[in-house]
């Protein structure tokens, strides 16, 4: 694949460190120190899927191509009002597209998965455009009265568009179960035949857990692209790493030993938004000026499931 388009969008109402210790036990300086983020984009009267359209048009807008050449669009969800169509059959209709939609769920991992799946679609020669795409809504599954979650998440989607190309060098995604350390159980509807007890259980996280496991788990993936990319930590222009905590992502750098300006952040004012976090970073960088011909871009992404991912890819737009 190459890369061809970015586009990010994110809801208008900004909910700061102060404003959460107004509504519940905790500090800026707690909330800073934990996690680096500083403030979130929440969703208070826009509806994910437009956000979606929105990234969706503007990745479209700076590839230079119509929704009607997309062969495919492909959106990472966690979570969304409907549970059925999916965002991307509700954006292909916004934005007047045409073509096959799906969404996948590998939790924030999503948008690698993504990656994958649309690179699978390229090399057999089954598309030519695709949108590859992320939209999340978690302050949606977090209990607003539980301080340990609901400080971390903000709302927002990112969108790329890939054509054929030789950019990605290497991608690596895994699972390993593990239900106990993250998740999010949402009631079905009752049937007159449901005997067993179901309970609705906003997001749970045991956060230490998560944390050990997420360092773990991207140091091992980046290793492993670097690796089969047959390329130098040092290669790298920039490490795009999912935008959850602070101090992973500085963990990380530490370990490879390198300063910031290869770590890009945007955490401290998005918070965490799941799958959506690598692509509106990506946009940003994009759009910022920041990337040029022949970068290396190493995108890793850790999630619920216990999924991860990650990626070598050459900026070629
Ligand atoms: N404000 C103030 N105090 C708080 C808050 C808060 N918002 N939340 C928890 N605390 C308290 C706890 O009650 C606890 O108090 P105690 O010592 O009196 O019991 C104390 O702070 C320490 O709590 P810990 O959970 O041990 O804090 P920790 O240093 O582990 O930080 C955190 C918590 C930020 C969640 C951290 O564990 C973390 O970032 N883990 C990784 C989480 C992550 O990456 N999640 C995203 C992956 S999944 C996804 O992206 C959807």
């Amino acid at each position: 694949m190459r890369i061809i388009g970015t586009g990010s969008a994110h809801p208008k109402r900004t909910l700061t460190n102060d404003d959460l210790s107004r509504m519940m036990d905790t500090s800026d300086e707690w909330i800073r120190e934990r996690t680096g983020i500083r403030t979130r984009q929440v969703i208070t009267d826009e509806n994910l899927e437009d956000l979606a359209a929105e990234a969706a048009q503007k990745a479209l807008d700076d590839a230079g191509i119509k929704a009607v050449e997309l062969d495919y669009i492909i959106c990472s969800n966690v979570a969304f009002e409907y549970v059925t169509p999916t965002v991307a059959s509700i954006v292909e209709g916004k934005i007047g597209a045409s073509c096959p939609c799906v969404d996948l769920n590998a939790a924030c991992s999503g948008f690698i998965y993504a990656i994958d799946f649309a690179e699978a679609l390229l090399q057999t020669g089954r598309a030519t455009n695709i949108l590859v795409m992320a939209a999340e809504e978690p302050t949606r599954m977090v209990d607003w009265n539980d301080r340990s979650t609901c400080v971390l998440f903000g709302d927002g989607a990112g969108a790329m568009v890939v054509t054929q190309g030789e950019g990605l060098r290497a991608i690596k995604v895994s699972s390993k179960s593990n239900l106990g350390v993250l998740h999010y159980k949402r009631k079905l509807e009752p049937t007159p035949f449901i005997t067993k007890e179901e309970k609705h259980i906003p997001l749970y996280m045991a956060g230490q857990e998560v944390f050990k496991t997420a360092v773990t788990n991207s140091l091992r993936d980046l290793l492993a692209v670097l690796s089969d990319a047959g390329l130098d930590k040092n290669d790298i222009t920039y490490y795009v790493l999912h935008q959850a905590n602070f101090r992973i992502n500085d963990f990380i750098r530490h370990r490879f030993n390198m300063d910031t300006t290869k770590f890009p952040v945007n955490m401290d004012r998005y918070g965490n938004t799941s799958s959506a976090s690598i692509p509106m970073l990506l946009d940003e960088l994009n759009r910022n000026g920041k990337l040029k011909k022949g970068d290396l871009l190493a995108f890793s992404a850790f999630g619920a499931g216990f999924t991860t991912g990650a990626c070598i890819i050459e900026w070629n737009k």
